[in-house]
């Protein structure tokens, strides 16, 4: 299976970013992992981070077709973007939310997720582990 992960706002800047809530990966560093395992998953991966909400949006539309799954870490759109949500659900490419940290147990304005109830479901507080969990999750997603 071919799987598109999107990764959004400021997640270029994991290593560095409050590392005490982020860790000290980075995001390249994460990608080394998912790859890894996609080879013993027999996964294709396509790894992409944009600050830009259209260019997400242009990305899961683009997915139509031509992959099996998008894994998606929304960044902070996760808890404002209706476009987001949007596209998930226009496009109808099987789609899991994950996030490094567990949301939750952060400030509540973090609590709420446009994205959630448009996913096949959600990963969350494994810190890089959670990509890693994601494309497990997207490999596993029955049609
Ligand atoms: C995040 C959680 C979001 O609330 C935050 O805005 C991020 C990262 C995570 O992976 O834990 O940018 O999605």
């Amino acid at each position: 299976m071919r799987v598109l992960f999107l990764s959004g706002p400021n997640l270029n800047l994991l290593g560095t970013r409050e590392p005490a809530v982020y860790g000290s990966t980075t995001l390249a560093d994460i990608e080394g992992l998912v790859r890894e395992r996609a080879k013993g998953l027999g996964a294709e991966v396509d790894f992409r981070q944009s600050n830009h909400e259209g260019q997400l949006v242009d990305w899961i539309q683009e997915a139509r077709g031509k992959f099996g799954a998008v894994v998606i870490n929304a960044g902070a759109y996760t808890h404002t973007s209706v476009a987001i949500r949007d596209a998930i659900a226009g496009t109808g490419v099987p789609t899991v939310e994950i996030h490094l940290s567990n949301v939750h147990a952060r400030e509540e304005f973090r609590h709420q997720s446009y994205l959630s109830a448009v996913c096949k479901g959600v990963i969350l507080g494994f810190g890089a582990q959670s990509y890693v969990l994601g494309l497990e999750a997207a490999v596993n997603l029955k049609a």
